[in-house]
C-alpha cells in the first residue's frame, strides 16, 4: 500500500493503441452521417470512448501470456479446469457453464426457468436481462430502494433492492409464479451502486423464507465487494475474496459476463448449486453455445477470463478503480454539474435533464447532451432515458423512465489521469455553453432496444 495522497495506476503500459484526434469541425460531420446516434459513430473516429466498459478492458501481460498457453481441446482442456477451479473458488458454487457473454447466460437461465405467467423480481434487471425475461413471456419487476430515487442522496448502497415490498409482493402473489429473485450487483441501470451485505443477506432470508431461488447478476462483483469493504460496518478488515465468497454464499447461482469485473475481451458463465438445473442450463448450452467444457468460448478466453477473475479482487486495483471514479465527481461538484451521487463503480451518471433544463424531456436532454459531448470533445457516451426506456401512450406521446441520464462508463485499466483531466475539462465546456445546444427528434427507429439503431436530427 502507498503512503502518499496521490493514487497512481497500479500498472505500467506495455502495449498502446493510438487515439486518432478529429476537429470539432470533422466531428460535425462525423455525428450527423452517424445520424447523431453514438452507436452509429466509427470507434475510429472518436477520442476517449465512453460507451462502455464491457468488453473494452486492458488486459494483464498474464493474461495475454494465458492466451497463449490456452488448451483448445474440444473436451475437458485443461484451461477449462483452470477456469472452473477459480470460479468455484469466487462463488463455492458446484456446478460452473462457461458461455460466450452474460446474455447468454440469461437467455439459458430464463429459457428454463421463465415463461409465461411467471415473475422475475430485482433490484434493477438489466436491459439484456429484462430483455430476456420478457422474450422468455415472464414479467420483471424491479424494486428499487426508495433513497435511489433522489439522485442528489450521498447513500451508501443506493443499489439496494427493496426487500420489504419484496416481501410484500410474495406474500400476496405467492411464491409459485415466481422464477426467481435476481439481485443485480453493482446495480448498473441504477447508477453502478453497490448492494450492501445486509440487503443481500435479507433478500436471500425472505427468497429462502418462501422457497424462491436467488440469483446474483454478478458483472461487477469486485466493485460491489470493495464498497462493501469501504463503506459496511465489520467488513474493514475483510479481504475481497473472503467478501465476495460471502456475497456469493446467500445465492443458489449466478449469471456472469466477464466482460466487466474479469478483464476479459469476451466470456461469461453461469454457476449453480442445484444440480438438476444444473443438468437442465448443461442440456441448452449444447445446442446454443458448445460443449459443456467451452461453452461458447475458446480455450484462450477461459484462461484470461480465469486469471482476471483473481487480478480483478486486488485491492491496490480496487482502491484505483473507484478512486478514479469518484475523482471525475469532485471535478463535477466544483461546477455544480448534476449527476447521480456519489458515483458508482464503473461510471458517471450525468443527469441530463437537469443539465440540459432547457431541453423538453420528448426533445431527448440524454440524447443532446451525447452529441455535445461528441462534438466538443471526441467523447463518446450513452443515453440511459427515454431514448433507451421510452415507451408510446396510446395517444402517442412519450412516456418516459423516471430519469434522464447519460452514462459515461470508464473501461478497466486503459485510461490515464490526463485522459480522465480531459473528460472532465469537456463536460464543464460544454455545461457552460448549455444553451447552445438543441433538442433531437427521432427520425427512423426499431420496436425492440432502439436506442441500438435510431436516427435523430436536431430540433430547429
Ligand atoms: N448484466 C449487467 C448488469 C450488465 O451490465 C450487462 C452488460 C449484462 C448483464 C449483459 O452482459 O454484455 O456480456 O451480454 N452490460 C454492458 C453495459 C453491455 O454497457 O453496461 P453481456
Amino acid at each position: 500500500m502507498l503512503t502518499m495522497n496521490t493514487i497512481i495506476e497500479p500498472f505500467r503500459i506495455k502495449s498502446v493503441e493510438p487515439i486518432y484526434f478529429t476537429t470539432r469541425e470533422e466531428r460535425v460531420h462525423i455525428l450527423k452521417k452517424a445520424h447523431y446516434n453514438p452507436f452509429l459513430i466509427n470507434a475510429r473516429d472518436v477520442i476517449i470512448d465512453l460507451l462502455t466498459d464491457s468488453g473494452t478492458s486492458a488486459m494483464s501481460s498474464e493474461q495475454w501470456a494465458g492466451v497463449m498457453r490456452g488448451d483448445e481441446s474440444y473436451a475437458g482442456s485443461d484451461s477449462f479446469f483452470r477456469f472452473e477451479e477459480t470460479v468455484r473458488e469466487i462463488t463455492n458454487m458446484p456446478y460452473i457453464i462457461p458461455t460466450h457473454q452474460g446474455r447468454a447466460s440469461e437467455k439459458i437461465l430464463f429459457t428454463i426457468m421463465g415463461g409465461k405467467g411467471k415473475y422475475v423480481l430485482s433490484n434493477t434487471l438489466f436491459d439484456t436481462t429484462r430483455a430476456n425475461v420478457e422474450f422468455s413471456g415472464a414479467e420483471g419487476i424491479d424494486f428499487r430502494c426508495p433513497e435511489s430515487k433522489d439522485p442528489d442522496l450521498e447513500a451508501p448502497f443506493k443499489g439496494n433492492m427493496d426487500a420489504d415490498a419484496l416481501q410484500s409482493f410474495i406474500a400476496e402473489k405467492g411464491p409459485a409464479d415466481i422464477s426467481l429473485v435476481m439481485l443485480t450487483i453493482t446495480n448498473n441501470s441504477g447508477g453502478g451502486q453497490p448492494v450492501s451485505m445486509a440487503n443481500i443477506k435479507e433478500v436471500s432470508r425472505i427468497c429462502r423464507s418462501y422457497g424462491v431461488p436467488i440469483f446474483i447478476d454478478a458483472c461487477r462483483f469486485a466493485e460491489n465487494a470493495y464498497f462493501i469493504k469501504q463503506r459496511e460496518k465489520g467488513y474493514g478488515s475483510k479481504s475481497i475474496p473472503e467478501i465476495a465468497q460471502e456475497m456469493f454464499s446467500y445465492a443458489d447461482g449466478c449469471t456472469m459476463s466477464a466482460k466487466k469485473d474479469a478483464f476479459a475481451n469476451i466470456g461469461g458463465f453461469i454457476a449453480i448449486v442445484d444440480e438438476l438445473l444444473a443438468e437442465k442450463c448443461r442440456n441448452l448450452l449444447i445446442i446454443t453455445e458448445g460443449f459443456p467444457t467451452y461453452g461458447g468460448l475458446a480455450g484462450r478466453d477461459l484462461e484470461a477470463i480465469a486469471i482476471g477473475l483473481r487480478e480483478v479482487m486486488d485491492e491496490d486495483y480496487l482502491k484505483y478503480r473507484i478512486r478514479s471514479i469518484e475523482y471525475i465527481g469532485e471535478k463535477l461538484d466544483k461546477v455544480g454539474i448534476p449527476y447521480i451521487k456519489p458515483t458508482g463503480g464503473h461510471a458517471v451518471y450525468l443527469d441530463a435533464e437537469r443539465f440540459m433544463n432547457h431541453i423538453p424531456v420528448h426533445e431527448y436532454p440524454g440524447q443532446a447532451l451525447c452529441s455535445a459531448l461528441y462534438l466538443e470533445g471526441g467523447i463518446r457516451g450513452v443515453e440511459i432515458g427515454s431514448v433507451m426506456f421510452g415507451k408510446y401512450a396510446a395517444d402517442g406521446s412519450l412516456v418516459s423512465p423516471p430519469m434522464e441520464l447519460v452514462r459515461l462508463a470508464i473501461p478497466r485499466r486503459v485510461y490515464t489521469q490526463s485522459h480522465i483531466d480531459y473528460v472532465a475539462e469537456v463536460i464543464v465546456d460544454v455545461y457552460r455553453k448549455k444553451q447552445r445546444y438543441q433538442g433531437y427528434r427521432i427520425t427512423h427507429e426499431s420496436p425492440l432496444l432502439r436506442h441500438f439503431t435510431a436516427k435523430f436530427e436536431p430540433v430547429e
